[in-house]
């Protein structure tokens, strides 16, 4: 089954969300030959994208084949959110995204992300001024059940209001701004928001494995699903979760050789688009996501700290794989805190 957001036609249910400092080119590659239907740029600040910042153009770097893939933006003025929504439709992005969750205190201070919760407003003006600006691609939000009130009440009533200003679809992650990443997502909440508006609904929180997003659906009764740190380090997920949701049996988890031959081609990625100084960097990152849970991964990690080049960390992550015992865990995500 698909799901259909605006003129967006997406071949999967399944929806990788956009993640800050992980969700960028080679992660999005690697994801993509393994299945995922649709995936997001991080968040860009608007503000920035307006100014010609260009730090956050290197946040936009794509490649072909990286589609359908859609662009958050972050930001709290309306007329500037238009401007830069409008900068990443003549970009080519499949889908602008706003950004009603982000909890980041200096975030929230700004009155952006998960500030708009508790300013329906202004929200509603920025989904107006985006959706005149916006023309050709639809316009979608991310936003939290609530700002403080965990009932999913202010959900709803956002929801309804992106949907009367012509926005295509609403995702709801199952906390509030206040819980941060504390506790379970509420797939109740997100069931709220469902029943509330005629839109799709895509239900985020919590969802590693196909059971979670079985009882997402059947808690929510959600159109789509959306996973953020279960992709992390774990591009089988994909297919693991189309295929459960299509009632099909799961794919074999992947071998100890195929881990080790996807960490070494997303490393070789991360050095063909970030370059090598950067993906030296990024590898510390990245060599936790795909080691979670594995036997001896700390000493790795901290080996991957010390190592000056890429080359370094490359003969590191051969040598961890080639000693790994047999039967060692399928893989699972990190579940990071900070977003
Ligand atoms: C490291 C990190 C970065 C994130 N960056 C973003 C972001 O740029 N935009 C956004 O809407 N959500 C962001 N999130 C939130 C996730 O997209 C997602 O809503 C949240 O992690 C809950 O889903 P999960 O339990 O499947 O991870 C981020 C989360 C993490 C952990």
């Amino acid at each position: 089954m698909s799901l259909r957001l605006g003129r967006l036609e997406l071949s999967s249910r399944v929806v990788q969300s956009p993640l800050a400092a992980c969700s960028d080119l080679p992660f999005r590659l690697i994801a993509r030959e393994h299945g995922m239907g649709y995936g997001f740029l991080e968040m860009v600040s608007a503000q920035s994208l307006t100014r010609d910042n260009g730090k956050t153009l290197r946040l936009l770097r794509t490649a072909p084949g990286d589609r359908p893939l859609g662009a958050q933006l972050l930001g709290g003025e309306p007329e500037v959110m238009a401007e830069a929504a409008r900068i990443l439709e003549d970009r080519g992005f499949d889908a602008v995204d706003l950004n009603l969750g982000c909890p980041v205190k200096k975030v929230v201070g700004n009155g952006e992300g998960a500030a708009l919760l508790a300013d329906p407003g202004r929200a509603e003006k920025i989904f107006a001024a985006v959706r005149r600006a916006v023309r050709r691609v639809p316009v979608t939000v991310k936003m939290r059940t609530g700002f403080q009130d965990a009932s999913g009440d202010e959900a709803v009533e956002l929801a309804r209001r992106a949907e009367a200003q012509g926005l295509a679809a609403v995702t709801v992650h199952g906390r509030t701004q206040a819980q941060q990443y504390a506790g379970r997502a509420d797939y109740a909440a997100i069931g709220k928001v469902k029943r509330a508006v005629a839109i799709p609904v895509i239900g985020n929180g919590d969802v590693l494995a196909p059971e979670d997003a079985r009882r997402l659906f059947e808690v929510s009764g959600c159109d789509g699903v959306m996973i953020g740190r279960g992709g992390l380090g774990n591009p089988w997920v994909y297919r693991g979760l189309d295929a459960a949701l299509a009632g099909e049996a799961a794919p074999p988890p992947p071998s100890v050789a195929e881990r080790k031959a996807v960490l070494l081609k997303h490393l070789a990625l991360e050095v063909e688009h970030c370059g090598e100084r950067l993906a030296n960097l990024n590898m510390r990152r990245i060599t936790v996501w795909y080691t979670a849970g594995l036997p001896n991964a700390k000493t790795l990690r901290v080996a991957v700290c010390q190592a000056a080049q890429t080359g370094a960390v490359r003969a590191l992550i051969e040598e961890f794989f080639d000693r790994l015992p047999a039967g060692v865990p399928p893989p699972t995500a990190p579940l990071l805190l900070a977003e």
